[in-house]
């Protein structure tokens, strides 16, 4: 007979044998795909279904024909925007999915005390036009996204910037396919390279929020290819994402989540795209044609019509489709195990823990202190070095915090309180019957310009709410200064239907600009806005959505104690007329109340009117004069280029520092090819000291220099002169040179 504590050794020797051995898929050794393998080949085919389909992460009934969630999310801390069971009994963990473009969004819960580091809003970052601080953004929220316990960050919003009234642009990284692509790269490879999961989003051509759900992006293969598909290009490559999330609209007619073109053919075939698409939340529209196309998991299926990768897809395998969407599943289900291999999911799981917000909020703050763009500083009003006894802060809530744009990706900040939070909205439909505006907070991040400022002056710093026009002129009268904070506050879902500042803003500006010419103007925008009152102000700071160092950041500024290098990454048009199209699309359209209903309006946008002529390469084909052009930003320093020379795929030129102030400055490279216009084919960063200058050598991304050539499949560069121009900004030259090339030919 063998006693308790005998038997009692031999479960622990076995305990500790198991132990030794862990499962193969374990063995880092292995590369991401054997892993996949070993592991996929375990699992039953109602474990696989579990894998492709997700929830929505909160307690929420989204669709009254579902039941409610499963108790594993309701119990399920913190709530995600989505969520994947796992497969326990192989040790696949849940995936827990969050928001993303402005910092860890606690989605719709906003509860108080889960607060999240506010960083600067996509714009923001790609307005700084460097690289390493797009990776640092990303690697913070990253890491936030571990601390919460997320494993995968809905980031990488790399849609590009056709519209200066699309609600998400703030979201994006601007107009240009270049500078996007590097950007939104660099903040998935920041994100990923703490471990989790990251997306690049919402592919494709999803420009433009209202009707997102109906609308199709029309434009020729050509043009797709050379705008927004490179943008993604460029972002994939070199930021990795372990998923691409596919947009709600439809591209040429076909839903981008069952749009085998975009999906098969270009992403995962000319892309070689080894990880998984994922859809956007109520994307959506069939199983059988959208499984074939390419897309890998459903998210949040009760934002969809149909239970379609659940049930749906389970009988379908059973059905005439059934051989191709087996071979689907197991692929989906492979793609989606490799991701979370290849990012450290298996292998470094993330834990739930405190966040340093000190170290990250010092990111945030010199990410805005980057990105900043000083658009005007007449006479030299700034830095405000001497001689502002008394400071006059007028309007934008400035006493509270800068604002921050909304919709999922919108950010409860570090050091938030109720009263940092304003209602707005609320009708359930606009003035015109048509986009809802429903009643929510528009949230200010803090800390407030006012308290940032006066960290700073040294003279008497006083506030005016600027509802009064007459008491706020008399404020900036007796003051020796006037800094008149002006925003307009976007949210996803939501185009704006002009580039005019809201609610008398301009006529606020007017009148303190009349009463003080040291007037300074500070935009919280999502957008570009158009700035009747420009002549009269004596200086202007775009400083988009900044975040919770914003304040902070405007204020170092303002005081000298940074010298501004941020570069503008989308035109600035004087007008709408300028536009492509001067009314958006589907604007007078009557839209369904939600995405069950099934009377849809479907619409087309028309993306042939510009093609890949985004923004400056539009008002260049056009002859039209910005108010202010892409790239563009001022210094309190001076610098002069010089030297450009191009040899294969190298340009080089030097720069020099010819002011008194050390400062950086973005050398930008556009060129001409002999059958396309100007576009930016390379762009970087440096500091240069007084006096300093440095010989900068970039290379040149082919690809930007050819044409795509649909009907051979291939990116080709024609032979003949090119014309390169080296300058401050896309309307500035200060030297150019021309090359002839040979003819060559690049596969995509
Ligand atoms: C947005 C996505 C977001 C998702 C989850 C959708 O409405 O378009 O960008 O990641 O919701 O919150």
């Amino acid at each position: 007979m063998f006693n308790r504590t005998y038997l009692g050794t031999i479960a622990a020797l076995m305990l500790v044998t198991a132990q030794a051995e862990p499962a193969p898929w374990m063995n880092a050794t292995l590369s991401a795909d054997q892993r996949a393998e070993l592991i996929g080949a375990q699992l039953t085919r109602a474990e696989k279904l579990v894998l492709v389909r997700g929830y929505f992460g909160d307690d929420v009934i989204i669709n009254p024909h579902y039941p409610p969630p499963p108790d594993a999310i309701r119990k399920a801390l913190p709530r995600a925007a989505g969520y994947i069971p796992g497969i326990p009994r192989l040790g696949i963990q849940a995936q827990l999915e969050t928001d993303a473009s402005l910092g860890v969004s606690n989605q719709r819960h906003m509860r108080r005390g889960d607060t999240a580091t506010a960083l600067p809003a996509t714009l923001l970052t790609a307005s700084s036009w460097n690289p390493d601080i797009a990776f640092q953004v990303g690697a913070v929220v990253g890491q936030e996204t571990r601390d919460k316990g997320f494993n995968i960050l809905l980031n990488g919003g790399v849609d590009l910037a056709r519209d200066p009234r699309n609600g998400r642009n703030f979201e994006y990284a601007g107009e240009d396919p270049l500078l996007a692509g590097t950007i939104a790269g660099e903040a998935i490879r920041g994100a990923q390279s703490r471990h989790i999961i990251s997306t690049a989003k919402h592919y494709a051509v999803n420009d433009q929020e209202i009707g997102r759900d109906w609308l199709s992006a029309n434009l020729p293969e050509k043009a797709m290819r050379e705008s927004d598909l490179l943008a993604f290009e460029i972002a994939i490559e070199r930021g990795a994402p372990g998923s691409i999330m596919c947009a709600y609209n439809r591209v040429n007619a076909v839903y981008a989540c069952e749009n085998d073109f975009l999906l098969s053919k270009v992403l995962k075939g000319d892309w070689n795209y080894p990880g998984y698409v994922m859809s956007d939340w109520g994307g959506v529209h069939s199983t059988t044609k959208a499984a074939l196309a390419g897309l890998d998991q459903e998210s949040a299926f009760e934002f969809d019509r149909d239970d379609y990768f659940g049930s749906a897809l389970n009988a379908a395998l059973n059905g005439p489709d059934g051989a191709a969407l087996q071979a689907r599943l197991d692929n989906m289900v492979h793609r989606i195990l490799r991701s979370m291999f290849v990012n450290g999911l298996f292998d470094d799981p993330a834990v739930a823990g405190p966040s340093d917000v000190e170290a990250h909020g010092a990111v945030a703050q010199a990410a805005a202190e980057e990105g900043i763009v000083l658009l005007k500083n007449a006479r030299g009003l700034l830095p405000l070095v001497a001689g502002a006894k008394r400071i006059a802060v007028i309007g934008g809530h400035a006493d509270i915090g800068v604002l921050s744009g909304g919709g999922s990706a919108q950010v409860m900040p570090v050091g938030n309180e109720p009263s940092q939070e304003i209602l707005v909205g609320g009708s359930g439909q606009d003035a015109s019957g048509n986009a809802r505006v429903p009643l929510e907070k528009k949230i200010y991040d803090p800390p407030s310009p006012l308290a940032a400022i006066k960290a700073e002056a040294r003279g008497k710093v006083v506030f005016d709410d600027g509802s009064d026009f007459a008491h706020a002129a008399a404020t900036a009268r007796h003051a020796d200064v006037a800094i008149v904070f002006v925003e307009r506050w976007q949210r996803e879902g939501i185009d704006t239907p002009d580039i005019t500042l809201p609610g008398n803003q301009d006529a606020l500006i007017a009148a303190v600009a009349k009463a003080n010419k040291r007037t300074i103007v500070v935009l919280e925008t999502g957008n570009p806005v158009a700035m009747p009152w420009l002549d009269n102000a004596g200086a202007v700071l775009e400083t988009w959505y900044p975040g919770n160092r914003g304040a902070v950041a405007i204020a170092r500024i303002l005081f000298g104690k940074v010298n501004p290098s941020g570069r503008l990454p989308i035109t600035f048009p004087q007008s709408l007329e300028q536009l492509p199209r001067p009314v958006v699309p589907g604007r007078d359209l009557r839209q369904p109340d939600n995405r069950w209903t099934p009377n849809e309006t479907l619409f087309d946008v028309d993306y042939t009117i510009e093609g890949a002529d985004i923004g400056y390469k539009w008002f260049a084909a056009k002859k039209l004069k910005p108010l202010f052009p892409f790239g563009y930003g001022l210094s309190y320093t001076t610098f002069s280029f010089g030297g450009l020379s191009v040899s294969g795929s190298a340009v080089s030129f030097d720069v020099r520092n010819t002011g008194l102030r050390e400062g950086k400055v973005v050398g930008q490279i556009y060129a001409a090819t002999p059958v396309a216009g100007e576009r930016l084919v390379a762009f970087g960063k440096v500091e240069l000291k007084p006096g300093e200058s440095k010989h900068i050598t970039l290379s040149i991304d082919p690809r930007l220099l050819a044409s795509f050539d649909p009907a051979a499949q291939m990116w080709r560069v024609a032979a003949g002169d090119y014309s390169f121009r080296l300058g401050a900004s896309s309307a500035e030259t200060s030297a150019t040179t021309t090359v002839h090339m040979e003819a060559s030919t690049i596969k995509p």
